[in-house]
């Protein structure tokens, strides 16, 4: 069995690997993305390669955090995202084409339409149709109070007379940003849960959400472009990899890529932890209208890489990896308890998805290419799941050379998992392609 090399990079990690750094960052502070990491990790990368990269490939880009941080180092990267949310995030702050002065004739256009609003608009603007997105009477539980709910029908509607898509889309997107802090739910790892006594909350009323809204665009949004602004002064023309930012399932966009272009790749992909960003970001999806109807919904979720639960996968081949097969062995006699009957095809769908991949990843890195891919192990009924290793192993059936796991953080499992193991490491496997 192939012994890879680990090496101790806790000091060097431990804090660049979480958003949380990018929060009040310079275009990264435009939406707070928990499952992204931070522009300090993509540096840290650049400053040790040996080589000038020509071509990033990101497949999994979520808010967009490396294709923009090599954007502003003049760096081409390819990125794809399965879910429209995080695409149009991305996109929208790939965008190096803003102006002030249309930002702000825009938002004039906005703020003057929300003084005359329509008093019951969800009567003439409905809503999404998801069932609790609105306080209704039949409901004992809802997302968004009826006022606030007003007020975000206001500016989604104030939005859609904005007559250019690109500020319409940063409009969207700034939108998203507050939706989750004015409703009546946070995310709670794998899922939406209520605020603790959410019913006596303050209601946050129409005429707040709209004030929320315009605050968003005046301090976060305009302070950035106005920098934009002033680099495009400059420095002329400023590079974007907008364009270079793609919708879809990273598996099947690749071939959009030319055979041996790609000389890095630096990724996280959704971890093991059966958590659906198509659940978690659901509120987003629907009230951008990303999301208009339940087979929509389906047919997103069974893109995704099989990270989750919420798609009954059907029966999966089992990869012959030791290490994986010994995970489903010692899982196996736990079936009858399992919380999702789908828990076993997922664990073995998710590498399956991974070899695909890396097949397809092989033709279109350029020979010592190097892939920096962030992951961390997974445990499920106190068996460990060897997430670090197993990818490791399947790469190396792909033409690639590990040639160290770095480890970066521990991480606290669920409180069921506590007792036979007391932390699971993140790591970042880098490797080269031969
Ligand atoms: C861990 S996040 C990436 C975060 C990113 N590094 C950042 O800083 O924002 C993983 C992303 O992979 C996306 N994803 C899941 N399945 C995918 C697929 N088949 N193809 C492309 N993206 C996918 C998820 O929607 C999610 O946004």
């Amino acid at each position: 069995m192939r012994e890879f090399k680990y090496t101790d990079c806790f000091d060097k990690y431990d804090r660049i690997m979480q958003f949380n750094k990018n929060k009040k960052t310079y275009i990264h502070g435009w939406y707070p993305f928990v499952e992204g990491y931070s522009k300090e990790f993509i540096n840290s990368i650049l400053s040790e390669l040996d080589y000038i990269p020509q071509h990033c490939l990101e497949p999994f880009s979520g808010s967009g955090t490396t294709a923009l941080e090599l954007q502003k180092n003049n760096i081409k990267c390819s990125s794809f995202e399965v879910n429209p949310f995080m695409f149009s995030l991305a996109r929208s702050k790939l965008r190096t084409d803003y102006t002030v002065r249309s930002l702000k004739k825009h938002l004039n256009s906005i703020e003057r339409a929300l003084e005359d609003v329509v008093p019951e608009i969800e009567t003439v603007y409905p809503p999404p149709i998801y069932k609790s997105m609105m306080q209704r009477d039949s409901l004992d539980k809802w997302i968004f109070n009826l006022e606030t709910m007003r007020g975000l029908l206001d500016i989604k509607f104030a939005i859609d007379g904005v007559n250019d898509n690109k500020y319409r889309q940063l409009f969207k997107i700034s939108l998203a940003s507050l939706l989750l802090e004015i409703s009546n739910v946070y995310r709670n790892g794998k899922c939406l849960s209520y605020k603790k006594g959410w019913k006596k909350i303050n209601e946050i009323q129409r005429g707040n959400v709209h004030e929320l809204f315009v605050e968003k665009i005046e301090n976060v949004i305009l302070p950035d472009i106005k920098e934009i602004n002033k680099y495009k002064r400059a420095e002329g023309k400023l590079f974007s990899n907008h364009n270079f930012c793609h919708l879809g399932d990273c598996k099947e966009k690749i071939s959009l890529l030319e055979d041996g272009a790609v000389d890095l790749v630096i990724t996280s992909p959704p971890y093991l932890n059966s958590r659906d960003y198509t659940d978690t970001y659901m509120i987003e999806l629907w009230m951008l209208d990303l999301i208009n109807d339940y087979n929509e919904l389906r047919d997103l979720r069974r893109k995704t890489f099989k990270s989750h639960v919420q798609v009954a996968w059907g029966n999966m081949p089992l990869l012959s990896i030791k290490e994986l097969s010994d995970a489903i062995e010692k899982l196996e006699p736990h079936k009858d308890k399992f919380w999702n009957k789908n828990l076993l095809e997922m664990i073995k769908g998710y590498f399956l998805d991974m070899d695909i991949l890396f097949s397809k990843l092989k033709r279109k890195m350029k020979s010592n290419g190097k892939v920096y891919l962030n992951v961390a192990n997974s445990a499920y009924y106190g068996v460990e799941i060897e997430v670090d290793k197993i990818i490791s192993t399947i790469a190396e059936t792909h033409e690639f050379e590990v040639e160290e796991i770095r480890k970066a953080r521990k991480i606290k499992p669920s409180s069921q998992q506590k007792e036979q193991i007391p932390f699971l490491l993140e790591v970042v496997i880098v490797m080269r392609k031969k």
